[in-house]
């Protein structure tokens, strides 16, 4: 399994299972998080190979930037930072704004991949990309990519003329919608997909048995039925066959001994036009265990088997590449 991939346009050489930043500044979504836990998750991801980090201003208002300074600042030249810029900062002189916070929140001069993290239809895609450019070209950051960016946002980018690196989506075992459109688009363009949520924020691991475990603010996405109090879709779900899914992966883990998160995050670093895996980790175990991924099995039957059992769950959601939203942002 190859570990490391260079980012194109640039001479950015990353590990393929990226650390993400999200889970550790804890609230929405995740809940109480200890600090202690978050800084030591860092430090054993890195421990363990992870030179990539992904973060976001908007995660905890710039909380999880500073947490990645405080544990890896002594490591700077070795790792690979990769922040975003939210859409309501999309407008040229926003971008530049956001990023000097970026750049004070992580205590660095420069950032390596600075992402767009929705598409903003109302802002023109140049304006954004040029300040993004304008950024490369004062060395404040090395390379830029998109995040959540469908078909009309990525022809958008081939326009403009300005060349992206990375596109960041949603893609796990339970989520496979943007093999209907974006990731062979992604392919054609050459733009390498960093998957988020690799593990279908921890279902993937089997810690939830059924889905009336999951809680609230986690049962957001698409799976499940609107009738979840924090849910922003207008769909049914689909609850049984998600939980008969998890299942039949986690048999097939069991049938071959392996740890289940870490094959789910292997079959997704074998899939065509993956650059690699953001995955989350609350502590240290989660960070070194989510490593384990580059140690499965190069199986391809096994690898076809868990992309059959899969394929009914990915027949019933569908091309919309939203995980939490009918009305799809992901354009
Ligand atoms: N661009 C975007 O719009 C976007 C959106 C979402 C995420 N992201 C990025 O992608 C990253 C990962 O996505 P995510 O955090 O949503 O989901 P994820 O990586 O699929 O799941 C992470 C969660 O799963 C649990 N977990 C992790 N490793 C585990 C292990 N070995 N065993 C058991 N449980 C484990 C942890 O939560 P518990 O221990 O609480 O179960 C952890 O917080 C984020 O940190 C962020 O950087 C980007």
């Amino acid at each position: 399994m190859k570990r490391k991939i260079t980012l194109p346009h640039t001479d950015i050489e990353i590990s393929r299972v990226i650390f993400g930043c999200w889970a550790i500044v804890g609230g929405f979504n995740w809940g109480p998080q200890d600090e202690r836990d978050s800084l030591a998750a860092l430090r054993a991801a890195y421990d363990s190979g992870v030179n990539c980090f992904d973060t976001a201003e908007a995660y905890g208002g710039g909380h999880s930037e500073n947490l990645l300074a405080k544990a890896l600042k002594g490591e700077r030249n070795r790792i690979v930072i990769a922040s975003k810029v939210g859409p309501q900062d999309f407008a040229g002189d926003d971008v530049i704004r956001a990023c000097e916070r970026g750049l004070r929140n992580l205590q660095t001069d420069y950032i390596d991949l600075y992402q767009l993290h929705w598409p903003n239809p109302s802002v023109p895609l140049d304006e954004t990309l040029g300040a993004l450019q304008k950024l490369k070209d004062e060395g404040k950051i090395r390379s830029y990519g998109v995040s959540n960016f469908g078909i009309e946002s990525l022809s958008a980018c081939r326009r403009s003329g300005f060349s992206i690196s990375t596109n960041q989506m949603a893609y796990n075992l339970l989520f496979r919608a943007i093999e209907f459109e974006v990731l062979p688009q992604c392919i054609e363009d050459n733009v390498p997909v960093l998957c988020y949520s690799p593990i279908m924020q921890g279902l993937l691991t089997g810690k939830f048995t059924d889905w009336t475990q999951v809680p609230d603010d986690r049962a957001r996405t698409r799976h499940f039925s609107k009738d979840r109090p924090m849910s922003r879709h207008q769909e049914k779900g689909c609850e049984e066959l998600t939980f008969q899914t998890i299942s039949l992966i986690k048999r097939i883990s069991d049938e071959h001994g392996l740890d289940m998160g870490a094959l789910s995050l292997a079959w997704l670093l074998k899939q065509q036009g993956v650059g690699g895996v953001i995955v989350g980790g609350r502590n240290a175990d989660q960070a070194r265990r989510n490593v384990l991924a580059y140690e499965m099995p190069d199986d391809s039957a096994l690898f076809d088997e868990l992309t059959s059992i899969t394929t009914p769950l990915k027949e019933y959601l569908g091309a919309n590449a939203d995980l939490w939203q009918t009305d799809s942002r992901v354009v």
